[in-house]
């Protein structure tokens, strides 16, 4: 089946590419829904990824994204990253990179352009829509910073369950599946919509989708084919010269 795949990726004239928490997994990242190591194994989704869980806890909620920065902050992208990014430096006009992660380890790998689904953990943006006090000057630090003036906190800038992805990246993530010939589907459980739907929307459109994962996922029956591997090991040898 590997070989059947690498043959698609030579023929393939613009490829889609899916990620997922998996691709950073053998980076030391954790992931959020495998057994026991899995962020969502120790935390609910609803206290640590909503805004109304953030509003019933901010301190905790805050410093638990200060805790994975900082993690974040002493680990490398792996080798699933660097053969993405170098397959983009070799190909660039074939491959559209569509990420669900906020590591931002795709872009430190040196792949360009990458479409973040869910934002970036590093960025920062009000919780409340800002009045004009509200300058980042006047952010006080805390945990969270917030604003000295009329109390407005700082949130962090990813996208939380029950909020619309930014939408122009949504459009051009939706314009490239649409588009593409072979669609990758790579360390996802394909749990979480709108994200899980581009590879249902790749399929009907009528481009091959390739799951790829060391465990069975939601997305493995929109798959031709499924590979069942770790994404630092197989996507070099399916990207590689
Ligand atoms: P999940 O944690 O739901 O799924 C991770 C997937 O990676 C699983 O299917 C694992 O089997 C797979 N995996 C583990 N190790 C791997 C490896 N070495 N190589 C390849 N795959 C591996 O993460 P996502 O599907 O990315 O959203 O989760 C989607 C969204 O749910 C996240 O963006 C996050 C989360 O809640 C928000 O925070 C809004």
């Amino acid at each position: 089946m590997l070989d059947t795949v690498k043959a698609w990726v030579r023929q393939s004239q613009r490829m889609a590419v899916l990620t997922g928490a998996g691709v950073s997994a053998e980076s030391g990242v954790p992931t959020f829904r495998d057994a026991q190591t899995g962020y969502w194994a120790q935390f609910r989704p609803e206290d640590m990824a909503t805004e109304a869980g953030f509003r019933a806890h901010p301190q905790w909620v805050w410093d638990w994204y200060q805790y994975r920065r900082d993690l974040l902050a002493g680990v490398l992208p792996n080798s699933g990253h660097g053969a993405l990014a170098d397959f983009q430096r070799r190909h660039p006009d074939r491959i559209t990179l569509i990420t669900q992660n906020v590591d931002g380890l795709h872009q430190r790998a040196g792949s360009t352009g990458v479409l973040y689904l869910h934002g970036d953990i590093f960025e920062n943006r009000w919780l409340n829509t800002p009045r004009h006090c509200c300058h980042i000057d006047h952010a006080v630090a805390g945990h969270p910073p917030y604003c000295d003036r009329c109390g407005n906190l700082v949130r962090p800038g990813v996208v939380w369950f029950g909020e619309s992805l930014p939408p122009a990246t949504l459009g051009a993530a939706e314009q490239a599946v649409a588009r593409c010939d072979l669609m990758l589907v790579v360390g996802t459980a394909g749990a979480v919509y709108p994200a899980a739907g581009l590879a249902h929307q790749a399929r009907s459109a009528g481009a091959r989708v390739v799951v790829l994962n060391p465990a069975p996922s939601a997305l493995d029956d929109v798959a031709q084919v499924v590979l069942r591997g770790a994404s630092a090991t197989v996507l070099p040898q399916l990207l590689g010269e």
